[in-house]
Parts: structure tokens; sequence; C-alpha cells
């Protein structure tokens, strides 16, 4: 039986849609980091800008909220000199019962080359990917509970810029796990960039044990859970993707997983505190460890840009000479 291929790649292993960091092999996570880090400078630049997708056309299309990911989505394809249509999807024919494939349809007719693409729907970028004629581009900026690639990758670059090699490190992701694409992304990412200890932590009912067969281990304790470790990600909760009660209230969740300054105190001393965003302070996270010294949180929102532009440039084929 023939194996079954990786969408995102083409029949020579070349990145041509990103939708998941799963089935990735390290070389290409390696090859986007390496990209980002040619495009930091470009940001720091007077005159912001490189000709890489000049004449390309890329459609910013979230059909969920976004304050990050959209934004800098759209900084990076300007800076890369495409032209970037976001499409309002408010006031998009979608509310007229236009189906996904039929927009995805009419805006290729207008010679889109990237669709960067937010849905609730888990699989939403996979079912374009397959759709689109071979040379669009398809890149996933966060589906339901299922994957955030370039999060995931923004985060990678984060750690890596932090703490140099992954291969010693142990990270603890903290918080609601179970509805989190963030957490998938960041487990696989670190998985296969050889990072050796992964932990996820919250309680029983965000932190399921069938998240031991991802390859990580898994805490109910917050202390015991990011002992001794050099990196702590914290997630918000994701009331939008719960189906019922699942905490007792946020309040006597703060007291059980907050991380503080105290419970911080368990890491390692020099432990980088990240999170995706968007912040619920006194929920999952304190002001003080937001704000704090040890805070990794605005400096991943700026590595997001330059990591997004690595990503466009790569799937479009056009990374050379940043
Ligand atoms: N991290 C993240 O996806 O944030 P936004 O929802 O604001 O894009």
């Amino acid at each position: 039986m023939l194996a079954k291929r990786n969408p995102q790649l083409n029949q020579h292993g070349e990145l041509i849609h990103l939708l998941s960091t799963e089935g990735l092999p390290k070389s290409i996570l390696t090859h986007v980091l390496d990209t980002a880090k040619n495009f930091v400078s470009v940001n720091d630049r007077e005159v912001k800008k490189v000709p890489l997708l000049r004449g390309k056309s890329v459609f910013n299309l979230f059909f969920e909220n976004s304050t990050r990911t959209r934004t800098t989505f759209e900084i990076a394809g300007t800076r890369l000199s495409a032209d970037v249509i976001n499409l309002d999807i408010a006031r998009s024919s979608t509310a007229k019962g236009e189906s996904l494939l039929d927009t995805i349809a009419n805006l290729s007719a207008m010679a889109a080359d990237i669709f960067v693409v937010r849905h609730s729907e888990s699989g939403a970028p996979y079912l374009i990917a397959q759709h689109v004629q071979p040379h669009i581009h398809v890149i996933n900026a966060g589906d339901g509970r299922h994957a955030h690639p370039t999060q995931g990758l923004l985060d990678m670059f984060t750690i890596r810029h932090y703490k140099g090699d992954f291969t010693q490190l142990k990270v603890a992701i903290v918080g609601d796990v179970l509805h989190s694409r963030v957490a998938r992304s960041d487990i696989h990412a670190l998985t296969t960039l050889g990072c050796p200890e992964v932990r996820v932590v919250g309680p029983k009912t965000l932190v399921p044990e069938d998240f031991s067969k991802m390859g990580v281990r898994v805490f109910h304790d917050l202390q015991e859970g990011i002992k001794d470790c050099d990196v702590v990600i914290a997630l918000r909760l994701q009331n939008e993707r719960m189906s019922g009660a699942l905490l007792p209230s946020s309040h006597e969740y703060f007291n059980a997983f907050g991380l503080t300054q105290e419970t911080l105190s368990y890491a390692k001393r020099d432990a980088i505190v990240m999170h995706p965003g968007p912040i619920n302070r006194g929920v999952e996270i304190d002001s003080q460890v937001v704000d704090g010294a040890q805070s990794v949180i605005l400096p991943q929102v700026t590595f997001g840009i330059a990591v997004r532009m690595a990503v466009m440039s790569i799937v479009a084929g056009n990374e050379g000479g940043a």
C-alpha cells in the first residue's frame, strides 16, 4: 500500500502549504526558524521592506477573531512587498450563505497567490488546500482546537532565541490544553525539534491523561508540573470552545493553576514565561508575571512577524536573500 502523502509537501518534500506542525520534518521546522532569523533584521531597518513577494496577492481570511495573528500576517505580507487583502468576513457574502469553497473559488478568480485562513472548524484550511489550484498556497492561521502552526513556529523561534538548543530543555504548557490548538502545535514542534521533556499541566477536566499519547508528561499540580522547567507557556481558558462547566470558577482556577511570582519560583531561576495571547490577567496568569523580568510575551509577538514572513516566502518558493 502506498504511504499517504503529507498534503503540506510537494513531491520533492518542499513546503507548499502550512497546515500543521504535525508530520513536518525537523529540517523544514529548522529551515523556517533559520529563514525567520534573517527577517528579524528587516524589522529593524528604516525601510522595512524586501521585494520577495512583489506582485503576489495574499488574502487574509479570518472567520474567527484575532489581534496578533491577523495583524502580524498583514505586516509580514506588506514587508515582503505583497499586496495584502483583508477580507471583512462579517461584511462578506458568507453572511448571505455563500459556502467556504465558493468564496475561495471567487477569490482565486481574483488571482490570489496565498490564502491565510483562520476558522473555528478544525480542518477548514485542509479542505481549502485540497481545492485550490497548484500555484496557490494555504497557511493555517488557527483552525478550531486542531492547529495553529505559525504560533507554534514563533514559539519555537522564541525558545531558540532565549535558550539556544532544544535538546536540554524542560518545557511546561500550563492551562486549558484540551481546547488549545497552540498546545498541540507546540507539542508537535517541540518533540520534532528534540526537546526531551514536554509537560502539560492543568486540572483533569482540561488536561486529560490521554495527552500522554503525544509523548508528553501530564501533571495536575502546578508546582510539580513547572518544577525545574526552563520554559513555562501559559494558556488562557478557551471558554468559546468549552461545552458545559469544566471549572468551578475562574477565581478558584487562579488559586490552583494561576501563574504567580510564587508559583513561578518552582521553575528554574532563568525560566522564560510565554503566552500566545490574548491574556486574561488574574485568571491564568498574574499581572506581575506578565509584566515581569521573565516574561517574553511581547517579544513573541514581534518574532511572529519574522516567522510569518519566513513561512509565506518559503511556501511561495521565494525565500532567498533577505
Ligand atoms: N495567539 C493568537 O492566535 O492570538 P490572536 O487570536 O489575537 O491572533
